[in-house]
């Protein structure tokens, strides 16, 4: 499907937001409505059809506040679709953002305790997730809705019930096992009873959870690298006492040991997962006024911002003039290079988004290498002009001048700024608040 194709006249296709095993995922305007909605197609043709079952759970879910909202669902001559409400960012895109992949611990047990209510309320329909991974949980797009629920709607929302199965019956009861199954879901999440080829159950989806929150905190998993599900298997089987939570706080241990503690038919006792969480929240001093790390990085966003123009003013001299970005572009390299050879330690613990605008500061860069020889000739012969006309122009001195001041300041903002904060890139981004 196309982007500008408008699908039963009505929903335009905006851009592809998620294209996924079973299908793809259409950002896309109600013309009606003026809404921007999602759109989920499947190919009629399709292998493998999960689509029907998925606007099933979907349609089950609406009562949950960690649902996305079912708008309408239907049926071309190649299509099968599912329009629904359009939620924000994946939570495996936002992890992305965060230096080394990695969540704060406020981050996770906060986002951890709502992805738990929301595979609980799957949990009630009848469903299995089969699937619980980052990227089948998105923010909502706005924190407040306008609807007069607004503080029933939930922050995080879970998605795809593409491979959910139905676990009891409509009395009640659990389905029996079946002696041996396929193997489901995501790899590097599904457990070890899913990797064993055993029916799963609810734990089966918390399990999955706790890999998740194990890699949020991490920055990854042991067995990330591995691509066959054997070896995964293998690895994670090393992993089968809670050494692999050992560092962090004693309530993942009893996590670990409440999941461990569970049979095929036993259900989870949510409240108690939920609450270990929050007992950490309390220990830490973690409450909803706590930022979740995205939104300091969008904060981080706009101060880089401001500290760029900040950067103008402060760096008048004629070769130090413009903002960063003008650097990359126009001919202050050579200043600039200046600055990262003097500051080279510091720059290095700049915030990797800031170091991308100055990809080319690197070191490491192939084109920095080739061009480094030439340039330290320069900068020899620059230090050897120095000394033998120690009388300097009147630009040059300003330049000087001007040059010296922003390193004071430099120095100055690094002793000020990093001693009052903690995370890692807080810590490096202060480095660029001159
Ligand atoms: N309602 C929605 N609003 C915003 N983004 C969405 C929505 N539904 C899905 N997405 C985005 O599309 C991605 C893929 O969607 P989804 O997981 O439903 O598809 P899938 O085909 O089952 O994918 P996979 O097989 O990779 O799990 C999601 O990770 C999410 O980023
Ligand atoms: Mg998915």
């Amino acid at each position: 499907m196309e982007k500008g194709f408008v699908l039963r006249e009505r929903w335009k296709l905006l851009n592809k937001i998620g294209q996924g095993g079973f299908g793809e995922i259409f950002r896309a305007l109600d013309l009606e409505t003026e809404e921007k909605v999602a759109i989920k197609l499947e190919k009629v043709d399709a292998n493998k059809r999960a689509l029907r079952l998925e606007v099933a759970v979907l349609q089950k879910m609406q009562s949950s506040r960690f649902s996305a909202k079912f708008l309408h669902c239907g049926r071309t001559s190649d299509y099968n679709y599912v329009v629904m409400e359009l939620l924000g960012r994946n939570i495996a895109e936002l992890r992305k953002l965060q230096p080394e992949n990695k969540f704060t611990l406020a981050t996770t047990v906060r986002l951890a305790q709502e992805m738990i209510s929301g595979i609980e309320d799957v949990h009630e329909t009848g469903y299995l997730h089969r699937d619980i991974k980052p990227s089948n949980f998105t923010l909502r797009r706005h924190k407040k809705s306008k609807n007069k629920n607004e503080n029933q709607s939930s922050h995080c929302c879970i998605i795809d019930f593409g491979l959910a199965r139905r676990y009891r019956y409509s009395n009640g009861k659990i389905r029996p096992p079946r002696e041996e199954v396929g193997f489901r879901g995501t790899a590097r999440y599904a457990s070890i009873n899913s990797h064993d080829g055993k029916e799963l159950s609810r734990r089966d989806d918390l399990w999955s959870l706790f890999y998740l929150m194990v890699e949020f905190l991490r920055g990854g998993l042991p067995w990330q690298r591995l691509k066959d599900k054997d070896q995964i298997s293998e690895v994670k089987k090393m992993y089968t006492n809670p050494d692999i939570c050992s560092d962090f706080p004693e309530q993942f241990t009893k996590f670990y040991q409440h999941l461990d503690s569970l049979e095929y038919e036993d259900k989870p006792n949510y409240d108690y997962l939920r609450k270990l969480l929050n007992d950490i929240c309390i220990d830490c001093g973690f409450d909803e006024n706590t930022k979740y790390d995205w939104e300091i990085y969008e904060e981080s966003q706009k101060i880089l911002k401001t500290s760029l123009s900040s950067f103008k003013v402060i760096t008048s001299a004629p070769a130090l003039s413009g903002t960063t970005n003008d650097w990359s572009r126009t001919g202050s390299r050579k200043v600039v290079k200046g600055l990262h050879n003097e500051f080279l330690g510091d720059i290095e613990k700049m915030n990797d988004l800031f170091l991308a605008e100055f990809d080319d500061l690197n070191p490491k860069n192939e084109k920095e290498k080739n061009e480094k020889p030439k340039e330290r000739k320069n900068e020899k012969n620059k230090n050897k002009n120095k000394k033998k006309n120690s009388k300097m122009s009147k630009d040059e001195e300003t330049e000087t001048n001007e040059y010296d001041k922003m390193m004071k300041m430099m120095k100055m903002a690094e002793k000020s700024e990093t001693t009052t904060t903690t995370k890692g890139w807080k810590k490096k981004f202060c480095c660029t608040i001159l």
